[in-house]
Order: C-alpha cells, then structure tokens, then sequence
C-alpha cells in the first residue's frame, strides 16, 4: 500500500529517558504535531528457567516496557495540545496469560496491556485516542528465534494492514489473526488447572 508524503527517519534508542522528550520535540518543530504515534519497538528473548535471570528480565522490562513508558510520556507531556492525536502501543497476545518460556516477554506485554488500560480514561479527557494492539505470531527477526510451530503465523505486511486499518475504528483493542486472537482469549477464561494442563503439553 503506497502513502503520499516524505519519509523523515529519527534514530533514536527509546531506552535513553531524555533523548526520547528531544526526539518527540525535534519530530514536531521540524515536521509538525504528530497525529499518530505507533509505539512498535520491543524485543523478545525466550526465558527458561536457565535463562531466568535478573540481567535478562530487566533488560526485557527496560526495552519493552520503560522503553514505551519514555515514549508515552514524551508524548503526554504535551497533552492539553494533543486533542486528536492518536497513539497505538503494540503488546502481545502473549500478556494475557503466562506461557512457558516466555515468563519475562510476557509480563512485559501483560504490564503493557495493563497500564493502556488504566491511562485510556485520562487521555480520553485530553481528546487523545489511546490504542492497544496486540498481535499474534507474526513472521519477523523476533520470531525467527522460535524454534517450535507457530500457530496462525502472519506476514510482517498483513500485520502492518492490520495496524494501519485499526486506525479507522475507535476500537481500544485490535488483535490479529482473528482466529488466534479468539483462541487466546478463550485461554483467558479458563481456570488454572484447566491453563496449567495446556501449558504443561507445551513443554513436551
Ligand atoms: N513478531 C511477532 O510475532 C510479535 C507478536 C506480538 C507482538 N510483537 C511485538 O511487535 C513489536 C515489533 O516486533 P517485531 O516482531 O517486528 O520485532 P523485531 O523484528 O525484533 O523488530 C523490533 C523493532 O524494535 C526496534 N527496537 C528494539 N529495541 C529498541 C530500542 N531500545 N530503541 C528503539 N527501537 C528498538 C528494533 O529496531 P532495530 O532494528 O534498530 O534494532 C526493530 O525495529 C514488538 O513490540 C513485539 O513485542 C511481535
């Protein structure tokens, strides 16, 4: 899909708390306000318990979730100007419910999920739409570390359709595939015992 305009790239590691502020101010002085902000970058490192450590879970926690905390609040800082503009933060359908090998990659997303939902009331207030995406298996470097089936796997261009649609529905949630999305969803129903009987086969 073609879009009119210019592309102007800003490099920048979402990690840097300040650097991120001068980023958001460097974009609108040199481009204009920012109407849409997609909030994509993140990382995923599989944790077994062998590879449950402090080092890597907090490196997890400070891309994913620090990292689009520097950028929600950049953006928010200007919040009584911001009326209109529109900002989607990728999760994961991996933060529903926790799945083996991926106790720290799913937290982070689970803690995503969690706090767009309890921001989502006070953006309204200041006419900021605040989005939630959360998609499934999607066919990127990330998930080419994967070494098992990935159900329902999509390309990284029907996810960005995906995305770039969700733009068009005041919907608060957009998950894709559909399919995979009602199966996840379902998981967040179950009881434990009957999750635990899942995840257990999982590990097999
Ligand atoms: N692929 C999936 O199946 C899947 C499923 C659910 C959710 N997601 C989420 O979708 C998002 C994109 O994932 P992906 O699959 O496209 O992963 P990817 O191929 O590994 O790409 C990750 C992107 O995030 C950027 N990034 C990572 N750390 C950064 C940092 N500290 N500062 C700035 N940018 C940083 C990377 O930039 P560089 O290339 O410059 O490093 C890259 O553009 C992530 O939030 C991921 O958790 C992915």
């Amino acid at each position: 899909m073609g879009l009119p305009g210019e592309i102007h790239a800003f490099p920048l590691d979402i990690t840097e708390t300040p650097r991120v502020a001068t980023v958001v101010r460097d974009i609108e002085s040199r481009v204009g306000p920012i109407d849409i902000a997609v909030l994509n970058a993140g990382t995923h490192t599989p944790t077994p318990i062998p590879d449950f450590n402090p080092e890597t879970v907090r490196a997890l926690f400070d891309v994913n979730v620090m990292g689009t905390v520097n950028c929600l609040s950049a953006l928010l800082a200007n919040r009584e100007a911001r009326s209109g503009c529109r900002i989607a933060v990728v999760a994961s359908l991996a933060g529903y419910r926790g799945l083996p090998k991926a106790s720290a990659y799913g937290a982070t997303k689970a803690a995503l999920i969690n706090m767009c939902e309890a921001l989502k009331p006070e953006c309204e207030r200041f006419g900021i739409v605040l989005s939630l995406i959360n998609p499934g298996f999607v066919e990127t470097p990330l998930t080419d570390k994967n070494d098992f089936p990935m159900p329902f796997l999509i390309s990284a261009e029907e996810a960005a359709d995906r995305v770039y649609r969700s733009f068009e529905s005041n919907r608060f949630e957009t998950v894709f595939p559909t399919r995979f999305g009602f199966v996840m969803k379902t998981l967040r129903l179950l009881p434990d015992r009957l999750l635990f009987a899942i995840t257990r086969r999982m590990l097999r």
